[in-house]
């Protein structure tokens, strides 16, 4: 493995030379595009929902415009120089229509991405930074939901976010719920197949630890299930990213148990009010609370009495009654001064609707909601802590936190322990377990009408990653793949070799990234299902 810091400034070298020059780039090639259209009429022309009322192109350009930008979830990426250029955008109907894609593009030489929800942080389900054609398959009809209450189980259709999901399952019983991400609007499509994490992962680890089943249609067009994709592709699309292997149509899920009563917590430290102290602490005893106990804390930048200064928000949902938190806080970390009127007790789902972010006066009916928010600018990182900060570090933090630019940083420390520490690293591609005690996101947004200064909140984060590298996990330094970040690396997108993509690959996947090129190998030799960070197939490990 290289250095982090010379890994570092030679991705951003070659980012820089990759960048203005692909994504404006227009090699259409013309055959293959008229050779695409005519395989997906033919392929189609037996069935009776005809593809062309779902394809889009520049000719028909109001709808190919505002098909393409619906599903934009991050603003950076409707502005030059990210200006996607899709040949063609199709929004499915059916099973078969998706089956005749992925053939017809092969056949055609044309790229594809898969758009689930449309909230990759770098755009890379819309957006290709490579010259080849490629085609938009937006999964957007895909959304339908099954609950089985008897097994505990569900299949969900990729196309599904996640506040549709814990609705739909809440709507079956309070004493069922879901571990996945916190934001409503995020796609199963992409969350599933790369994790997925989120308030109840201390108690039951990762949503793809609870993947039971799939259909997924691979490169040759196939539709396969976990019996006929065999277990080694089954264990890839649960954290390995369903884009290197084909297009996840749905999962199965195992539904998990919560209690009829929860309880959340915010209370705000600032500076002034003895956040250092406090974060301080909270790294050690955080991830060994009892596993019902999440307490997570957001980094923010605030005024207070007209002085910027720094707020640590101690976010919380423990899986129980107040009374009993309120003991446990006493005991555990007395320190934060909880006191019961900042306690509320409500049901699971409300909590979701509590941990959403949603405008306020929303309800729990409107977690299903695909677009509730207004659409902001912003770029992501992320880092593992394996040991505490000291206080000097963290006033280091602070002091960036402070300037301008972190108007409206954030930074984001999920605990970790409780089950995290006891699956082990190779269950799923997912490898951050035993020995973590916080994942960090870091997370830079700003306004639009500072857009034409983006770069300068890009600059802001990437110097806080830079400052943060002697404090947080190293050889390699983790990331959550689904905090995707191109300033790791970028594959070529013909013949990238193994030790190119493990510039990112064993930050995302530790060794899970040998088994993972192992299994691109068996099931996508020719590396069909490629993009900036995809598995590269190679058999020999
Ligand atoms: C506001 C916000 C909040 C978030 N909160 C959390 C959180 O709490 N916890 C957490 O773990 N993560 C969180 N994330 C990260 C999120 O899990 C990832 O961005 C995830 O990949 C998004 O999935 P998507 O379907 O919405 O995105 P998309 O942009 O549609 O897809 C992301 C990637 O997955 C691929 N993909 C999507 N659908 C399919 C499919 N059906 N088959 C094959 N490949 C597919 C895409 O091609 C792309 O490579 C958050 C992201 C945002 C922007
Ligand atoms: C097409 O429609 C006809 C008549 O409505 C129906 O009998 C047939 O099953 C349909 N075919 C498909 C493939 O859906
Ligand atoms: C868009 O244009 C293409 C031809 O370029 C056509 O085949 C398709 O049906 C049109 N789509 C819609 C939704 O009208
Ligand atoms: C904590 O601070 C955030 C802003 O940083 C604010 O939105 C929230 O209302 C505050 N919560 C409490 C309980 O004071
Ligand atoms: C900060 O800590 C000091 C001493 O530990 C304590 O006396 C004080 O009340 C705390 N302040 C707040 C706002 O919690
Ligand atoms: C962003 O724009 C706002 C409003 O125009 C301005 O007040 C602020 O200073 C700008 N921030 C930076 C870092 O330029
Ligand atoms: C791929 O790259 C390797 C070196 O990285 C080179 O040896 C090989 O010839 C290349 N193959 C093709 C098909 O370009």
């Amino acid at each position: 493995m290289k250095t982090p810091n010379l890994c570092y400034s030679i991705i951003l070298l070659f980012l820089s030379i990759l960048l203005p020059c692909s994504i404006l780039a227009e090699s259409i090639t013309e055959n293959g595009y008229e050779g695409f259209l005519q395989c997906l009429h033919y392929q189609n022309s037996n069935t009776n929902a005809s593809i062309f009322s779902v394809l889009y192109t520049p000719k028909n350009s109001s709808l190919y415009t505002s098909t393409l930008q619906s599903g934009i979830q991050n603003q950076r990426f409707t502005l030059p120089p990210f200006v996607s250029k899709p040949l063609v955008i199709i929004t499915p109907l059916n099973y078969l229509q998706v089956q005749s894609v992925v053939s017809c593009a092969k056949r055609n030489d044309i790229q594809i991405r898969t758009r689930g929800g449309g909230h990759d942080y770098e755009g890379l389900s819309y957006m290709s930074y490579y010259p080849n054609p490629f085609v938009v398959v937006d999964l957007r009809n895909f959304i339908s939901i099954s609950v089985d209450t008897k097994d505990r189980t569900a299949w969900v259709q990729a196309g599904a976010r996640l506040g549709q999901v814990y609705y739909t399952i809440a709507q079956k019983s309070p004493n069922f719920g879901f571990p996945a991400g916190l934001c409503p609007t995020v796609g199963v499509g992409g969350h599933l197949s790369g994790g997925g994490e989120g308030t109840l992962s201390r108690k039951y680890g990762m949503a793809a630890d609870h993947i039971i089943d799939a259909k997924v249609v691979n490169a040759n067009g196939e539709i396969l299930d976990r019996k006929s994709m065999g277990e080694d592709m089954f264990w890839a699309i649960r954290g390995g990213g369903g884009a290197s292997f084909g297009i996840i149509l749905e999962y199965k899920i195992n539904l998990v148990y919560v209690p009829s009563t929860v309880t959340v917590f915010t209370v705000n430290r600032t500076l002034e009010q003895n956040a250092t102290k406090l974060v301080h602490l909270w790294q050690t005893i955080a991830p060994k609370f009892d596993r019902d106990l999440f307490i997570r804390i957001i980094i923010r930048q605030t005024t207070q009495e007209g002085k910027i200064t720094v707020q640590a928000a101690f976010n919380s949902i423990y899986l129980g009654r107040a009374d009993k938190l309120l003991r446990i806080m006493k005991q555990s970390f007395p320190e934060l001064g909880l006191r019961k009127e900042d306690c509320k007790e409500m049901r699971w789902i409300e909590a979701a609707l509590y941990f959403s972010d949603l405008p306020s006066g929303s309800t729990v009916n409107d977690l299903p909601r695909r677009d509730p928010y207004p659409k902001t600018y912003y770029k992501a990182k992320s880092d593992y802590v394996v040991e505490p900060l000291s206080e000097t570090a963290l006033v280091g933090i602070w002091k960036l936190f402070k300037e301008p630019r972190a108007e409206l940083a954030q930074m984001i420390l999920a605990p970790y322990g409780g089950i995290m520490e006891e699956i082990p690293e190779s269950e799923i591609p997912f490898p951050h377990r035993a020995g973590n005690l916080y994942q960090i996101q870091h997370l830079v947004y700003w306004r639009p009408n500072n857009n034409t200064k983006s770069q300068l909140y890009i600059d802001w984060i990437r110097e806080l990653y830079r400052y943060m590298t002697p404090f947080v996990s190293h050889s390699p330094r983790a990331s959550y793949f689904n905090y995707r970040d191109l300033d790791l690396g970028v594959n070529k997108e013909d013949n990238t070799s193994f030790a190119e993509a493990s510039a990112w690959g064993f930050m995302y996947f530790k060794n899970n990234f040998y088994r993972l090129a192992r299994v691109k190998a068996a099931v996508d030799p020719t590396n069909f299902f490629r993009y900036e960070q995809s598995i590269p197939p190679f058999e020999s490990f």
